[in-house]
């Protein structure tokens, strides 16, 4: 979007306040920025499902900080006004405050991100309250929180019970009290969505969380269906096809290689002096 304002945390809460909806996608690299950002959204997220969609894991366990930041870099470039955010990867921020401001820093300094995410409720309160303090804009996380798929069972929807919606509950509050600027809610009952977004100040960003949170995030892979083999999920709504449209789009061209269609005459170079300024700037 061009000549937009920066979105910032500000905006974000603004909009809450004002009932305006906010759009969050992810992306992770400068392409997928720059069409995101010309696309309107307000914010990106480099989530660490990098994992799952770019680099071919099955969790997001073995993301690095190395690969946060390398993404991020990209992203930055290509998203001028969206607020984007940063995953902190498994296990970088559950040391000593210490170590966590130094990954944190590195994300912020090297990636240029303008904030991060971090994943769980009270129990990370105190990390959450020493980033904010350094001045680092920080997005809670809680729901389906996929660090610790393994300790959860799998991908489940979350806050069924009396006991789970209480436990959210405090934890949204906890984070909000902590200073974060946003919370994620994934996999949550709409129930809890809603109950969340009522009683907090800051923005809730959900994710099969239902139309009652103040804002909406996908993964820009499900929502274009870009890869193979994705598999739909109750949450996602697909508003492309192009992984279809590149597979074929790569189908063509390999025939037309093996059939010795392309290149065509007009895609050919011939030995004359146009071809010479063209390669080398008119200089023989
Ligand atoms: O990593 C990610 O993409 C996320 C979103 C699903 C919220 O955390």
């Amino acid at each position: 979007m061009e000549n937009r304002k920066p979105v910032t945390t500000t905006k974000l809460k603004k909009m809450k306040q004002d009932g305006e909806a906010i759009a969050f996608l992810t992306a992770y690299d400068y392409p997928s920025a720059m069409l995101a950002e010309e696309a309107g959204v307000d914010g990106i997220l480099v989530g660490d499902s990098l994992g799952n969609v770019v680099l071919g894991y099955d969790s997001t366990i073995p993301v690095t900080l190395e690969d946060m930041i390398h993404h991020t870099k990209a992203v930055t470039r290509g998203a001028k006004s969206a607020f984007v955010v940063t995953d902190l990867p498994f296990m970088t921020y559950h040391g000593s405050i210490d170590e966590t401001l130094r990954n944190v820093g590195r994300v912020m300094r090297e990636g240029l991100c303008k904030g991060i995410k971090l994943e769980g409720g009270a129990e990370i309160a105190h990390t959450v309250e020493a980033c904010t303090q350094a001045g680092v804009p920080v997005m809670g996380h809680i729901g389906l929180t996929p660090q610790s798929v393994y300790q959860i069972g799998g991908y489940k929807v979350q806050g069924k019970d009396s006991k789970q919606m209480r436990k959210l509950l405090d934890d949204a509050k906890s984070l909000e009290e902590a200073g974060a600027f946003a919370v994620v809610l994934e996999l949550v009952t709409e129930e809890v969505a809603r109950m969340i977004t009522s009683q907090l100040t800051i923005p809730t960003i959900g994710i099969g969380a239902s139309v009652g949170c103040d804002g909406q995030i996908l993964v820009y892979h499900d929502i274009l269906q870009y890869g193979s083999g994705i598999r739909p999920k109750k949450f996602v709504k697909a508003y492309a096809d192009i992984g279809s449209q590149i597979r074929s789009g790569i189908g063509q061209y390999v025939q037309e290689v093996k059939a010795r269609k392309f290149p065509k005459e007009e895609n050919v170079f011939k030995g004359d002096l146009e071809v010479m300024s063209y390669l080398y700037g008119g200089k023989e």
